[in-house]
């Protein structure tokens, strides 16, 4: 019997016309280099944005080799194989030359492949595409292994608060269960205080997998209607993974601890950032997540995820495991 193919799980299609978006100042460099590298629509397959530079390791850890990133441009009869193929299906059933010179360019990307080949996650190339797509408030040592943790855990609702640009829920996306329902909260007047507008917003919804659901709502994660959008957007279901990332002042982190932990079910997990103490105790301020960390950590099974000091500087990473 022919071989089936299928259209990767990893298979993605940016739409986004970067230089005729509305976008702060502030991302104006970002904007500008995308614009000269990407076309306006593209496919690209998920994975390949990093490559594992086998020269480049240094201990545990990879260096971004620059310059992999690879796309087919948008066309309306690639967009038509990568919908065909999502149902697996063997190729000589393909008679225009037309589709099957394309078929041979999206075989080439990955985008199309052997229906029976293993796709694992690579958190470290979920990172780097979160980086290159979207720009994202993590540092790789941390966030490439405690994302593996939510990768294990397969979450199929997901609660995340301070959206920023996007990058953290990008990545949540990847690693979740394909039919996940994902929520991030920011404030209303935009994502990453004023960073980035809300015209963005759909832009995200081109990350996902094809059968999961993302909201972003807009409130005050410290506000009720907050909570009771996040509760109807899962479904009054449990959540399995809970991301504390907004206001980092110790009384924010607190309140939101207070509001959202009891959503999350037994064995599953709540993520904090910026639980790094510096040298001698001190918190920055308005930097009270460590604060909060160091009093609540002891409570429960935990982990923490934290850049080696000679390495540069950690923001840290602490994760609850709520017990069963
Ligand atoms: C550090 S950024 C988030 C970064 C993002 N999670 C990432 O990893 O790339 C913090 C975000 O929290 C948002 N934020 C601050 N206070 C908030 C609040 N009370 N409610 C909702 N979002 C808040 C800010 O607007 C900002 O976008």
């Amino acid at each position: 019997m022919s071989e089936l193919w299928k259209t990767s799980q990893w298979a993605r299609l940016n739409d986004w016309d970067w230089l005729n978006q509305p976008m702060p100042e502030s991302l104006r460099d970002v904007k500008k280099r995308i614009a000269e590298t990407f076309p306006v629509k593209f496919f690209y397959h998920m994975l390949e944005f990093a490559r594992l530079d086998p020269n480049a390791r240094d201990g545990a850890h990879f260096v971004r080799n620059e310059g992999e990133f690879r796309f087919v441009e948008y066309d309306p009869i690639s967009a038509q194989l990568i919908q065909l193929f999502r149902t697996p299906r063997t190729i000589d059933r393909i008679r225009s030359s037309d589709m099957l010179t394309r078929l041979e360019t999206l075989k080439q990307h990955r985008l199309i492949v052997p229906a029976d080949k293993d796709e694992p996650v690579d958190c470290l190339a979920v990172f780097y595409a979160a980086i290159t797509l979207f720009g994202i408030w993590q540092v790789e040592h941390e966030f490439v292994p405690a994302l593996q943790r939510i990768a294990d855990l397969r979450p199929k609702r997901v609660i995340e608060i301070g959206t920023g640009w996007g990058g953290s829920m990008f990545s949540w996306a990847q690693v979740a269960d394909p039919t996940a329902r994902l929520v991030t909260i920011d404030l209303p007047w935009g994502p990453g205080s004023l960073v980035v507008p809300t015209d963005y917003y759909p832009r995200f919804q081109q990350f996902k997998h094809a059968d999961q659901t993302v909201k972003c709502i807009l409130a005050d994660s410290d506000s009720d209607e907050a909570l009771k959008y996040a509760l109807e957007w899962v479904d009054g279901d449990s959540v399995d993974f809970l991301f504390i990332d907004g206001d980092h002042s110790y009384e924010g982190v607190r309140s939101d601890y207070e509001r959202y932990h009891g959503l999350v079910r037994p064995g599953g997990l709540i993520m904090f950032h910026d639980v790094f103490t510096p040298d001698g105790g001190e918190y920055p301020e308005g930097l009270g997540v460590a604060k909060f960390w160091n009093e609540i950590r002891s409570g429960f099974e935990h982990e923490e995820f934290m850049l080696d000091q000679n390495i540069g500087v950690p923001l840290g990473i602490g994760i609850l495991n709520v017990p069963e």
